[in-house]
């Protein structure tokens, strides 16, 4: 998978990003990441990126031309057109479905960082494919949002997580939260860890693991728990 970010701050998502699980991941070939400094595309006589907005009101909103000559700029280093995602509190609230099947279809996206009042609505409609909120609520711009999505969508590139970090077990991946899990000591401060887990059996290991999964899932997000996959018999 390759992904390119368009931004104001490009130092800001590089040092999030190039850290290390995806770090790792980069430096292997697994994925690749490119940032793109938005201002290198203004060329008007100013080199102005943004503008007061039509209408009036407050604050500054990204031109349309800097984002298209960026966007078209790396479409033609590809020779493909990426699939081209712009980060915003108005966007389809990201989840763990919405990661697998965007890993699954697109090995190129490329993401745009709004800032200030946002972008002017004009790219929406010309170039960007989809938008994508992080959570409902408002950050100062699209590139911490850039980065919690990019992580996120690497690490189901298969190669980026060892077996050890595999994601299939983990929450949200099967539609459950993660079971608990314990490591040395087996006492600590007089809690002790249930005895199964040191018993090794694996059969019953794995069946007090999708236990504690369920209950857990009930207690902690009992929206999840209700469309959740879980049979009769476990219900009982
Ligand atoms: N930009 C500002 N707030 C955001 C959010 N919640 N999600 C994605 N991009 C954003």
């Amino acid at each position: 998978m390759r992904i390119d970010i368009i931004t104001l701050f490009p130092e800001m998502c590089r040092c999030a990003l190039l850290e290390s699980i995806i770090g790792r991941a980069v430096k292997s070939g697994a994925v690749t990441l490119e940032f793109h400094q938005l201002r290198d595309y203004a060329f008007d006589k100013h080199k102005r990126v943004d503008d007061t907005p039509y209408g009036g009101g407050m604050g500054m909103v990204l031109k349309a031309e800097p984002i298209a000559l960026c966007f078209e700029d790396i479409c033609s280093k590809l020779g493909l057109r990426p699939h081209f995602v712009y980060m915003s509190p108005q966007g389809r609230v990201l989840n763990q479905q919405i990661l697998k099947d965007t890993a699954e279809k697109y090995d190129n996206i490329c993401i745009l960082c709004g800032h200030y009042e946002g972008i002017d609505e004009r790219v929406l409609e010309e170039l960007v494919d989809e938008e994508i909120s992080i959570g409902d609520y408002v950050l100062t711009g699209g590139e911490l949002a850039a980065c919690v999505y990019a992580d996120s969508l690497c690490r189901m590139v298969p190669g980026v997580l060892s077996d050890e970090e595999c994601f299939t077990e983990e929450s949200h991946y099967n539609g459950l939260l993660e079971y608990p899990q314990y490591t040395k000591p087996s006492v600590w401060r007089g809690r002790e860890v249930p005895q199964v887990l040191l018993s090794g059996h694996h059969k019953n290991i794995e069946e007090w693991r999708r236990m504690q999964s369920i209950i857990r899932t009930r207690e902690k997000r009992p929206d999840m728990y209700k469309i959740a996959k879980i049979s009769e018999f476990e219900i009982e």
